[in-house]
């Protein structure tokens, strides 16, 4: 997508010396939406850091930076003991979002027969394979959801199309396009009138820090509303379609997201609100059946009970915004069974959120899986 006219992805290559440690670029997302940085990544703790820090998130983009992490990882020593380290270190930096696995999968996949000696370029091509891949399936997964959007603006007449997302499945969440977004991107291109409604999404707030960024970058009409709105909108007739990103999904359909999610898709199920899911296949876990198998990641008490922004002399700063002593607790995701979602908007098509409809579109996902 582009910032100030100019196209960016998350994440890119950066020109090293010779011989020298490669080099990665990304966008420093902690400081969205105040501030636009970036940072160069030339180690695999550099990239074990960005990625458990959070400078980069959403699924995708963690598999994408691991990939990139385990190229970085191999400069100078690409032996068998250097993959498992590189693969282990990767792989604790945060537990939900199943891209990180198969994207770590991937590369020892493809290194390991390998010599050593040819192991670091070959790993440079396939961490740029696996981002351009990302950015390919979030465009055909926009095309994909664009024709649900089509479907509603045909029924209004000229109306706006009122879409509610939850968190940042936006290009942010991605290498470019966005999952949950790119229909939405789609849909404003195409002069389809569409309109968001933001959650604000904390205890981090990527939806006011980063989908609102996106959104307002793009020139999509939007508001972003605290969390606990999208029930009454939806008792108004006020939201045509939710639509989410995923960190994980299983075999059967359930659906793991930003925490929140669940209470989204219970609101639309009640209001009779089409609830979809946009995802790319590598966030599907073929090996699981239930949610519940899930791993929940439980980040620091310090982002309930701290809150950052922008004062207005300009400074951006931390308050605290509980009481001391008042214990919090940080629940990253939960889990949205499948019988809440209407379609899961993947790159190959639209599937019902069942273990049938998802294997027929992946078929070679589930044998290989077997
Ligand atoms: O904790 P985050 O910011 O990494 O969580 C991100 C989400 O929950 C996204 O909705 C999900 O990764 C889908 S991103 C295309």
């Amino acid at each position: 997508m582009k910032v100030n006219g100019k196209p960016t992805r998350t994440i890119w290559v950066e020109a090293a010396p010779a011989g020298g440690p490669g080099a990665v670029g990304i966008i420093d997302q902690t400081r969205l939406p105040h501030h636009l940085e970036t940072v160069t990544l030339t180690t695999l703790e550099d990239a074990a850091h960005a990625i458990k820090a959070m400078l980069v998130r959403g699924a995708p983009l963690i598999g994408a930076t691991a990939a990139y992490g385990f190229a970085l990882a191999l400069h100078g020593n690409a032996s068998d003991a250097r993959l498992t380290a590189a693969y282990d270190t990767l792989y604790a930096t945060r537990p939900t979002a199943v891209n990180l696995r198969w994207a770590l999968d991937e590369m020892v996949r493809v290194l390991t027969p390998l010599d050593p000696a040819a192991r670091e370029a070959a790993a440079w091509t396939r961490a740029g394979e696996i981002a351009d891949e990302d950015v390919e399936i979030c465009r055909q997964i926009g095309l994909n959801g664009l024709e649900i959007i089509k479907e509603i603006a045909a029924r209004k007449n000229g109306a706006p199309v009122n879409i509610l997302t939850h968190c940042n499945a936006g290009w942010l969440a991605t290498v470019d396009w966005g999952t949950a977004t790119s229909p939405i991107y789609h849909a404003h291109d195409a002069g389809i009138p569409v309109h968001v409604w933001v959650d604000e999404t904390r205890p981090r707030n990527q939806g006011a820090a980063l989908t609102a960024w996106e959104l307002n970058n793009h020139g999509v009409p939007h508001h972003v509303i605290p969390d606990n709105t999208g029930g009454h909108l939806m008792q108004h007739g006020m939201v045509d379609m939710v639509i989410v990103g995923t960190d994980r999904t299983t075999a059967d359909g359930d659906v793991c997201n930003k925490i929140g999610t669940y209470l989204k898709a219970l609101a639309a199920h009640d209001n009779g609100v089409p609830f979809y899911v946009a995802l790319p296949s590598p966030t599907i876990d073929f090996g699981l059946s239930s949610g519940f198998d899930i791993p929940i990641e439980e980040r620091s008490g310090d982002e309930v009970s701290h809150i950052w922004g922008r004062t207005p002399s300009g400074e951006i700063t931390t308050v605290q915004i509980t009481p001391d002593g008042s214990p919090v607790a940080n629940y990253a995701f939960d889990v949205t069974p499948a019988r809440l979602v209407t379609g899961l908007v993947t790159e190959k098509g639209v599937a019902a959120a069942n273990r049938e409809a998802i294997a027929a579109l992946f078929p070679e996902r589930v044998r290989a899986a077997a």
